[in-house]
């Protein structure tokens, strides 16, 4: 009877995630912070994809909450090297710790897949079977300026013939926070649009952090800013907080943009609330780590980039 489980079992992880493994893997997950809005969307598909659709049992799975703590993850990553995990999906705190993690995780033989927090290309050609999972932050900020200039005003509300703006930035550290904030501001001069920067700060991806930084910058720039870029969904809706309490009403005075397509924010942009996000398509990210996490346990050479495109969402 147990044969046929072991049998079934491996059937259902050929049938589902397209590898052969006669034994279900054992897998260590740590994500930066578990209290991040994209990444607890993320983290919950990765385990109900794993678990449900590819049949790794649960107790096979290890997932910890980096806490936006390295020395505190790095910590993890030695536990699951000493308790021989077979594969580990990685979203460094930092990811300028990806070398000492890369070189540490080939010579004990362990594959990794890294997610969301892009190692640098310096590091990606180090030695071992590991990869990068994500969706390519250039385009998102791309999106977001695109979206700017799909609008009949071009992001210029107040008329006086120059697109002003506030930029609420991510972690700095991260190529998201990097990218996005350079290649929004980037479609707007490419298109010939004349941009001021009144104001950018970083908000660390955080909500309350977008109100307070929004806040600020209505109060010193008040009817100058026509353009708030949030780096992602959760400052915006800080940022929206800060536009409503200011008296100021998106789409009529003012555009409000986002990342990440979180529900609430999608139902904002319906509203009319927001101008615009872009998906970052946790579905596809978590899904295609997870093929390359049982690609890597079953002896596959990996990749070293899987990269899945993110959408522009508008009304
Ligand atoms: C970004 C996402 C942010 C935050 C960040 C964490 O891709 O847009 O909301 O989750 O990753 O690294």
């Amino acid at each position: 009877m147990k044969k046929i489980l072991a049998v079934l079992m491996t059937f259902v992880i050929v049938a589902t995630c397209g590898v052969a493994l006669a034994d279900a893997p054992k897998i260590g997950i740590t994500i930066y912070q578990f209290a991040d809005n994209f990444m607890t969307l993320y983290r919950e598909e990765l385990v109900r994809y794993l678990t449900e659709d590819c049949g790794i049992p649960a107790e096979n799975i290890t997932v910890m909450d980096g806490k936006n703590d390295q020395a505190e993850q790095s910590n993890q990553i030695d536990g699951f090297i000493a308790d021989n995990v077979d594969v580990m999906i990685l979203n460094l705190v930092q990811s300028s710790s990806a070398a000492s993690v890369i070189q540490k995780a080939d010579a004990a033989g362990i594959p990794v897949v890294f997610i969301n927090r892009e190692p640098s290309a310096e590091d990606m050609a180090l030695n071992g079977n590991f990869c990068y999972v994500g969706a390519d932050a250039r385009q998102s900020g791309t999106m977001q300026g695109n979206i700017v200039l799909s609008l009949d005003n071009k992001g210029d509300y107040n008329g006086n013939g120059v697109v002003d703006y506030v930029m609420i930035m991510g972690d700095p550290e991260n190529v998201d926070a990097q990218y996005r904030t350079e290649f929004s501001v980037k479609a707007l001069t490419d298109a010939g649009l004349q941009v001021k920067e009144l104001f950018k700060q970083r908000g660390d991806w955080d909500q309350t952090k977008g109100q307070e930084l929004a806040a600020t910058a209505l109060t010193q720039f008040g009817s100058d800013v026509d353009v708030i870029f949030c780096n992602n969904d959760a400052m915006a809706l800080g940022a929206y907080q800060a536009i409503a309490d200011a008296g100021r009403t998106v789409g009529e005075d003012i555009a409000l943009l986002g990342v990440d397509a979180l529900a609430e924010c999608v139902e904002m942009v319906k509203e009319g609330k927001m101008t615009g996000t872009v998906l970052n398509d946790h579905n596809g990210q978590s899904h295609a780590a997870a093929d390359a996490a049982l690609k890597a346990a079953a002896g596959e050479t990996l990749e070293k980039y899987y990269w899945v495109d993110y959408v522009m969402v508008t009304k």
